[in-house]
This record gives C-alpha cells, sequence and structure tokens, in this order.
C-alpha cells in the first residue's frame, strides 16, 4: 500500500485554516511571500503534546486554563529566530476525558493559526482523549483521500535528515479509555514503511507509551496493548533510531537497545507537581538529536537544559 504525503501549498493551507481547519501533511515547510521575513531552518522541528483543548475558552482541569496555556506556547513559537519546518501535536488533542466536541478541535485550530499563518506545517497524532470522526469533520480536507491504513490517521513525514512515522493508538472510538492499540494493520504499514525508507534515521512518533518493563519501575497498564509487538519492530531495525511519545504528561527520557525513547512534556495539566509543561524544541542533526525543554515555568529546572542525543550504530 502506498504511503501518503500531501503537499501542501500555502493558498490551499490558509484556505482551510480560515475555515477552522489545520492539518498538514508535508515536509519541509512551505514557501510564502513572507518567507523574507523568517529564516525556516530545516532541520527544526517543534514537538507538542496532550494539548487538552475544549471548546470553551475558559475551561479549565486541574486548575488549568489549557487554551491559555497552548496560546502562550504559540506565543512562543512564533517568535523564534528561525522557523520550524513542521509543528508536531503528539495526540490527546482535544478535552480532559469529558465528551469531546466538533468545537473543540475548531478551538483548537483557531488557537494554532498563528503558526500556520507563518507557513509552519502542522501535523498531529490521535490520542486516547482524541475521536477520529470529530477530527475529520473539523479537518477533512486535509486527510489522504486514500489513507494508508482504513480507520487511522496514520503517515510518514520525510525531512533532510530523518523520516518521522506517525501512528494512530486510539483504541476506543465510543469512549475515552486510557489504553492505547495500534492494531496489527498498522504495525504491518509501519514494518513496510520504516523497510522501504531505511536510508534515513526512522523517528517513530506515537501517542501513547509503550509500557516499561516492571524491572525498570514501570507497569502493564495505561500504555500501548500491543507496545511489545511494536518493541520488537524498533528494535529489528537498526534505521529506527528514537520513539517519541505523550500520555504520561511527564518530560524524560531513556534508552532501549541504542533506540532513544522520549516521553514528551504536556501543554496543559500535569499529574505531577514537579513535571514541567511546555513545548519542545528539536533539530535533527547529522548523527543524532537536540531537544530543549521550553517550560512555560520559567523557574523550573529543566528550562531550557540541552538533551543531545546521539544515533546508534
Ligand atoms: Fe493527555
Amino acid at each position: 500500500m502506498p504511503i501518503h504525503i500531501i503537499p501542501i501549498t500555502r493558498r490551499r493551507f490558509l484556505r482551510v485554516s480560515a475555515s477552522g481547519a489545520v492539518v498538514a501533511i508535508t515536509a519541509p515547510a512551505v514557501r510564502s511571500a513572507s518567507d523574507e521575513e523568517f529564516s525556516v531552518d530545516p532541520h527544526r522541528f517543534v514537538f507538542l503534546s496532550d494539548t487538552h483543548i475544549m471548546a470553551d475558552p475558559t475551561a479549565e482541569a486541574r486548575g488549568i486554563n489549557m487554551a491559555s496555556h497552548l496560546r502562550k506556547v504559540v506565543s512562543e513559537i512564533v517568535v523564534q529566530a528561525s522557523r520550524a519546518a513542521g509543528v508536531i501535536v503528539n495526540g490527546d488533542l482535544a478535552t480532559d476525558g469529558s465528551l469531546p466536541t466538533l468545537g473543540a478541535y475548531r478551538y483548537l485550530a483557531q488557537i494554532l493559526d498563528p503558526l500556520s499563518k507563518q507557513g509552519m506545517p502542522i501535523h498531529f497524532t490521535m490520542g486516547n482523549c482524541d475521536r477520529r470522526v470529530l477530527f475529520k469533520e473539523a479537518l477533512t480536507e486535509m486527510l489522504p483521500d486514500t489513507p494508508p491504513i482504513a480507520g487511522r490517521f496514520v503517515n510518514m513525514i520525510e525531512t533532510e535528515r530523518a523520516n518521522f512515522f506517525l501512528l494512530d493508538s486510539l483504541l476506543n472510538t465510543e469512549k475515552t479509555v486510557t489504553e492505547g492499540s495500534l492494531g496489527m494493520k498498522q504495525i504491518e504499514w509501519l514494518q513496510r514503511a520504516i523497510d522501504q525508507h531505511s536510508n534515513k534515521p526512522g523517528i517513530v512518533i506515537c501517542h501513547h507509551n509503550i509500557n516499561l518493563p516492571t524491572n525498570l519501575g514501570g507497569t502493564q497498564v495505561s500504555g500501548l496493548r500491543d507496545g511489545a509487538v511494536l518493541l520488537d519492530v524498533l528494535r529489528s531495525r537498526n534505521c529506527v533510531k528514537a520513539f517519541v511519545f505523550g500520555h504520561t504528561h511527564e518530560w524524560r527520557n531513556w534508552e532501549v537497545d541504542g533506540i532513544h525513547f522520549i516521553n514528551l512534556p504536556t501543554t496543559a495539566y500535569i499529574f505531577s507537581p514537579d513535571e514541567p509543561c511546555g513545548w519542545v524544541n528539536v533539530r535533527l542533526e547529522k548523527q543524532g538529536m537536540s531537544l530543549m525543554l521550553k517550560s512555560l515555568d520559567k523557574a523550573h529546572p529543566k528550562h531550557e537544559k540541552n538533551l543531545t542525543l546521539f544515533w546508534r550504530k
């Protein structure tokens, strides 16, 4: 089955943005008349996760106004000296576990609109709080005409130094459950996609975590039900260098057989008071990747600490 990568023109992107729908599937960044005002770094990306936007702009969860947090994040991204080649929003786009609404996705698109006005492609994954049908209704124009897998929103983004493989781990389309699942069709697609593009480092991006082994302090709940199968796919393909996920609202990283596991922070509410919320500035290097947390709390000890990762041989 072919892998669909949709080139977005500036005109089309703005047309969709104006109707409240934003999703882009392309890299590097599109050119625009305003490019003279911005220097586009083709190796720089922005990672966000767990935005949890609701239709009501005043909605709060755990004492946090999610829309206000995301607006701050967007305002920080748009003033960066160089424009990122893309923004990846890694799932749990809408709601705090309550019933998702179409309005939530439209409001999310509205908050992210300053990024699209700068010509930054925005890529999304599905989290356990999301609903494909609502996402599709709000963002329908930018979805592939023939998705690589029926019923799942997966995609590959090719960049000069690495390929991103975006997975869809949303398990239950009727109600919000914490666990996620990929299913064998998606795992088989991923295998084919990676094998067909093994000439560059591969970075697999998924909302859900692969449960940590119990001997490393992990549990066997809340992550991917088929995480063990996915882990086998990642470990057995040397071009796979990193697995990026959200879901836990924690900023941390570790390695499994030289594969970097990168847990993205939330832009919204945190479960542990020690955790930061914010975004991650990412640069693909020739031999690895550098990441910097941009915490909304500038006094957080991890704010602007650089994380330099080298690819396994
Ligand atoms: Fe979340």
